[in-house]
């Protein structure tokens, strides 16, 4: 069994799994939010609301939730149990208004915190292509504990999804202002851990290129920060550690140029990604044929990213106007039947499962785990802002029987990520 498949096996869910799930620790429950110490400038996006719009299309605090004396809030990305794992780190160069350095983004607060001036040295550096960036390059890491203080070695996944959710985001923001963006997966993640103080507990994911490329070639990043807890409590997981350093220097990449075509303007694009919510309940009120293959031909455009690994679409259809419900794979019918109960049944018992227009489950079978997985939450994240865009619901579903999944479609593609769409 190779590397990927091993890793994925050892966090499935079965029944036996699901009943030993348990209570998290409450006394141990993270953060969801990194503040660097007071003495690093901070600088308020007020004064640059074009930058400001972007990093909260992407990443921003979009709706407050008070439950007795405590108050959440969601965000642009949707996030595994609103853990939110996820964070984002800006370099800025030749941007006006903002001195050339590398900045945390804060979304409560909606701030920049400068980390480091850049003095020929850039984060350029970590990435195989290290020719300079005039514009923006994005970082975006995850602290494992957030999410897997409750979701355990699962929490692998999560994070690579909500990370995928979040570079879908950034895809998205790109579109909405005609710019070009490029996701790279293989950057030096050991060089920028050191770099960034992460200390075990924050890795580096991806990062994006907003900007052009410039002929010059940055070779060093001079920058050491301290450490510092993005969850206050932590508890080390032996087998994220693990599997971050096993998949984390993907190889036999295949590029994609990318490009993707939202089917609305790019105002009703921003206006999806301002608006996008996890739908908690559908009323049964049936998806047109022309709205879920708009959304099939979302999942079926390869983002720009240099390490593209194929992700197929295996959906239940259960309520789609003019389509026979039933089995399909790629766009074509397997079998035709109601399979509602099934599909519920394969969510772990999720009403949205068998309650959907459509559920999807994004299938693959590379050995490249960390691309695979942050391509299926980036094409999760299209679906979320396609139904959106197109008046009807999403949710994401990361619970789900691995092996009943695959079994029921007859595949050995690894299950990597459900979705539940309709109204
Ligand atoms: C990777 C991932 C897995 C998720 N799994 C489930 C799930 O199994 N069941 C569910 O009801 N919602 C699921 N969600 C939706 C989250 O609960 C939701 O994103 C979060 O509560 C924030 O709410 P919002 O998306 O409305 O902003 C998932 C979301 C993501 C990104």
């Amino acid at each position: 069994m190779t590397g990927a498949r091993a890793l994925h096996r050892q966090t499935v869910h079965t029944r036996a799994s699901v009943r030993a799930g348990g209570w998290p620790d409450w006394s141990g429950q993270p953060q969801v939010f990194k503040h660097y110490p007071s003495g690093f400038p901070r600088l308020a996006l007020a004064r640059l609301p074009d930058l400001r719009r972007l990093l909260f299309l992407c990443a921003g605090l979009t709706a407050r939730r008070v439950y007795g004396d405590s108050t959440w809030f969601l965000r642009a990305n949707p996030s595994a149990g609103a853990l939110y794992p996820c964070e984002l780190y800006v370099q800025a160069r030749g941007v006006a208004g903002l001195a050339d350095g590398i900045y945390h983004f804060e979304p409560d607060g909606e701030r920049l915190c400068l980390l480091h001036r850049l003095e020929g040295d850039g984060l350029e550096s970590c990435c195989r292509d290290n020719r300079m960036v005039e514009g923006l390059l994005l970082l975006v890491s995850a602290i494992y504990y957030r999410s897997s203080w409750k979701y355990r070695d699962r929490a692998l996944r999560y994070c690579l999804l909500d990370s995928g959710h979040l570079l879908g985001g950034i895809e998205a923001a790109a579109v909405c202002r005609r710019a070009a963006c490029r996701i790279i997966c293989r950057i030096d993640r050991q060089r920028l851990a050191a770099c960034f103080g992460f200390a075990g507990q924050e890795h580096a994911m991806a990062m994006v290129v907003m900007g052009r490329r410039c002929p010059e070639r940055v070779s060093s990043l001079a920058m050491q920060l301290p450490f510092v807890s993005g969850s206050g409590p932590f508890v080390v997981n032996p087998f994220i550690e693990k599997a971050m350093e096993e998949i984390g220097r993907p190889d036999q990449c295949t590029p994609a140029p990318g490009g993707v075509r939202y089917p609305f303007s790019a105002e009703t694009l921003e206006d999806a990604m301002a608006r996008r919510r996890s739908i908690r309940a559908f009323s049964g009120v049936p998806l047109k044929q022309r709205e879920f293959r708009a959304l099939l031909a979302l999942a079926a455009m390869p983002p720009a990213l240099d390490c593209n690994e194929p992700v197929r679409v295996l959906a239940v259809v259960n309520r789609v106007e003019g389509l026979a419900a039933g089995i399909y794979v790629d766009d074509r019918c397997l079998a035709e039947g109601d399979f509602t109960g099934m599909a519920r049944h394969l969510c772990l018992e999720q009403d949205l499962g068998g309650d959907s227009g459509a559920t999807l489950f994004l299938a693959g079978a590379s050995d490249n785990y960390l691309p695979l997985l942050l391509k299926a939450g980036l094409l999760g994240h299209r679906l979320y802002l396609g139904a959106t865009g197109l008046g009807f619901g999403c949710s994401g579903i990361g619970a789900f029987y691995d092996q009943e999944v695959a079994s029921f479609f007859d595949t050995g593609d690894m299950i990597l990520y459900a979705l539940a769409v309709g109204r």
